[in-house]
């Protein structure tokens, strides 16, 4: 072999050893940014919280009174203490689903749910998600589990 035989095969290994490290050092860090991310929405893996003071959102302050409080998720006032929270996502093809103070209707396939978020008419054959609503009547809050 000559010196110039050594020194490419050298270079190559060199170079193959540190492009291998760099991609395992690059996947490390995306793993890491995935679990930061994952425990970020999600601590103690209990789902994330919102909580809202009903004094903001006026809508709510009378039973059947309702109001969006994402762009996704509704909330309907059913009783003095109770609270309903949807995603408003259909769950046939993804449409946004329509509230007329009784019932949700989809726009896109005639799918339809009642207030509660239960299918009643199809396609859709998947309940409206929902999420666990607590209120607190010392401090006017209320908190969804999102
Ligand atoms: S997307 Fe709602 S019925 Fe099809």
């Amino acid at each position: 072999m000559t010196r110039d035989n050594i020194n490419r095969r050298d270079f190559i290994d060199k170079t193959f050893k540190t492009i291998t490290i760099g991609a395992l050092t690059l996947t490390a860090l995306d793993v890491t940014k995935l679990l930061a991310k994952t425990f970020e929405s999600d601590p103690n893996g209990k789902a994330a919280e919102k909580v809202i003071k009903l004094a903001d959102y006026p809508d709510l302050s009378s039973v059947g009174g309702y109001t969006m409080i994402t762009n996704k998720v509704i909330v309907i006032r059913v009783s003095s203490s109770k609270f309903i929270a949807l995603n408003i996502t259909c769950t046939h093809k993804h449409c946004a689903v329509d509230y007329d103070g009784e019932s949700f209707t989809c726009p896109c396939h005639g799918s339809e749910y009642s207030k509660y978020g239960k299918v009643t008419h199809g396609p859709a054959d998947k309940n409206l998600k929902s999420y666990k609503t607590t209120y607190d009547e010392s401090s006017d809050e209320l908190t969804i589990d999102m």
